[in-house]
């Protein structure tokens, strides 16, 4: 079993956590100016774009979560072992549930895959709407989770930041 994850998949982990969490801000900042507001027009756009480039590399990480070799488990007691393999499955399910509604409101709303035509005004009600509109706020409680699980390991036995390509033991 390796030490580490591979080298593409802590890659991935850290650009995808940089543009995710720059996609949670520009979509919760977007949606509480005006309309008409230009900072919403640019926000909402940047936000379409960087939302294919997450799409494309959720899809590669599944790839990699079934082709690559991962570490073992960490240590620890089983049903924390539970709670952490849990938590990782649903951030993927999570991830994947927002870029497919992110895609499904566009084509909702006629706007085809063409992040660069979206306009605030031209996204209609619908299911993929609603549902984008409800998984933030289940990714942050993840994401809270899952970043204070990890410190929380990191301090008391170390190693887990090492696994994902920093190195501190
Ligand atoms: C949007 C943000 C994030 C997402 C979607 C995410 C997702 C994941 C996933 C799914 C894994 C399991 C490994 C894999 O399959 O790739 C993982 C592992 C890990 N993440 Fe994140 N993560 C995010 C942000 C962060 C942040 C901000 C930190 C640092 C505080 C962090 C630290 C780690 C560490 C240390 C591991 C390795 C856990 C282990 O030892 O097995 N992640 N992350
Ligand atoms: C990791 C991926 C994504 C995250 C974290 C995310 C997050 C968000 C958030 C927080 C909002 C504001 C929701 C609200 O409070 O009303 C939003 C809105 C929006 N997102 Fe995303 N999003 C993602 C992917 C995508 C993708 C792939 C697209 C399209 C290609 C997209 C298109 C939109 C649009 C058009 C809105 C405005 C919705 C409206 O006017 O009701 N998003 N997103």
């Amino acid at each position: 079993m390796p030490k580490t994850y591979s080298k593409l998949t802590i890659i991935i982990h850290w650009l995808s956590a940089l543009l995710i969490i720059g996609m949670m801000a520009s979509g919760m900042i977007g949606s509480k100016l005006a309309t008409d507001a230009p900072l919403r027009l640019t926000l909402i756009k940047s936000h379409g774009t960087v939302g294919l480039i997450v799409l494309v590399l959720t899809a590669l990480r599944i790839i990699l979560l079934f082709t690559s070799k991962h570490p073992e488990n960490l240590e620890m007691s089983s049903w924390r072992q539970q709670m952490f393999a849990w938590n990782h499955r649903l951030i993927y399910l999570v991830i994947a549930g927002l870029t497919l509604t992110g895609v499904g409101m566009l084509l909702t709303s006629s706007i085809g895959i063409a992040p660069l035509n979206i306009s605030p005004d031209a996204i209609v009600d619908s299911l993929p709407r609603t549902i984008h509109g409800i998984l933030p706020k289940v990714f942050l409680v993840l994401l809270i989770m899952h970043i204070g699980g990890v410190i929380h390991y990191q301090i008391k036995h170390g190693k887990t930041f090492a696994r994902m390509g920093i190195n501190r033991s």
